[in-house]
């Protein structure tokens, strides 16, 4: 059984990390253009690196929650392949192996110059400090207007689902959203969300609950039944 997992902010609400569109929301006390778009970054860098130092220093003060656990655990009887929007590391350190983050990951810095490698971030990155080509680093996430470089894998991983879990994204920033759309013919797919998004054209069940309290009894209940 081939279980695939679409994740977003919504997943690591219950870890206290900040969702995007939420009432309270990130997007409410920013605007997108002032620190996730590369004119942000030519703007006012340190701006950019002020909010994503935040992001990181939220996503080192938390821990993962029952619902990243639970897909951990749905490991043990199926094949679980996760593709997050999410930046934070909760999947991994809950013990999720195979995990795709469309959307880059708030622990690597990034150079800003080809071939774009990535580095460990300890703690902030500062303007100054530069990769080993002497050029300054930036947070290694994915901005409004830049490629999405997972897309194809993430496409392919959703090609081939038995099982489409769709958890805690309002699936309202493309291309990540249009990936349900790659599900097969015959694939089951759940959509966990309080506040579930309409999925249009597609057979969907929908449950209305947090991830932290769905997904561990829907885990449950197919671990019982030896997937
Ligand atoms: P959003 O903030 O747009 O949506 C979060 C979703 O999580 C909403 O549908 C909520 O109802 C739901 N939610 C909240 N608490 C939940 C809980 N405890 N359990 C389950 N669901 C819950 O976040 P995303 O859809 O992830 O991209 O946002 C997508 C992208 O927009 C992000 O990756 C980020 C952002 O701008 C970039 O910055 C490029």
């Amino acid at each position: 059984m081939n279980v695939v997992v679409l994740s977003g902010a919504g997943i690591s609400a219950e870890s206290g990390i900040s969702t995007f569109r939420d009432s309270d929301g990130l997007w409410e006390k920013y605007r997108i253009e002032d620190v996730a778009t590369p004119e942000a970054w030519y703007r006012d860098p340190a701006l950019v690196l002020d909010f994503y130092d935040q992001r990181r220093e939220q996503v080192r003060a938390a821990a993962s929650n029952a619902a990243h656990m639970a897909l951990a655990r749905l490991q043990d009887v199926a094949m679980v392949q996760i593709v997050t929007q999410n930046i934070d590391d909760l999947h991994e350190r809950a013990g999720s192996r195979h995990v795709l983050h469309l959307h880059g990951e708030i622990v690597l810095a990034r150079s800003t110059v080809p071939p774009y490698e990535t580095y460990p971030a300890g703690g902030n990155i500062a303007l100054g400090d530069l990769c080993p080509r002497g050029a300054q680093l930036r947070p290694h996430v994915v901005w409004f207007g830049e490629e999405v470089p997972m897309l194809e894998r993430a496409a392919r991983i959703v090609q081939k689902a038995d099982v489409l879990l769709v958890v805690g994204t309002s699936l309202q920033v493309y291309p990540a959203a249009g990936l349900v759309q790659y599900a097969p013919k015959g694939c089951k797919i759940i959509v966990i969300d309080p506040n579930a998004p309409h999925i249009s054209g597609m057979d969907v069940v929908t449950i209305k609950e947090k991830a932290g309290v769905a997904l561990p009894r829907l885990v449950e209940e197919w671990m019982g039944h030896k997937l």
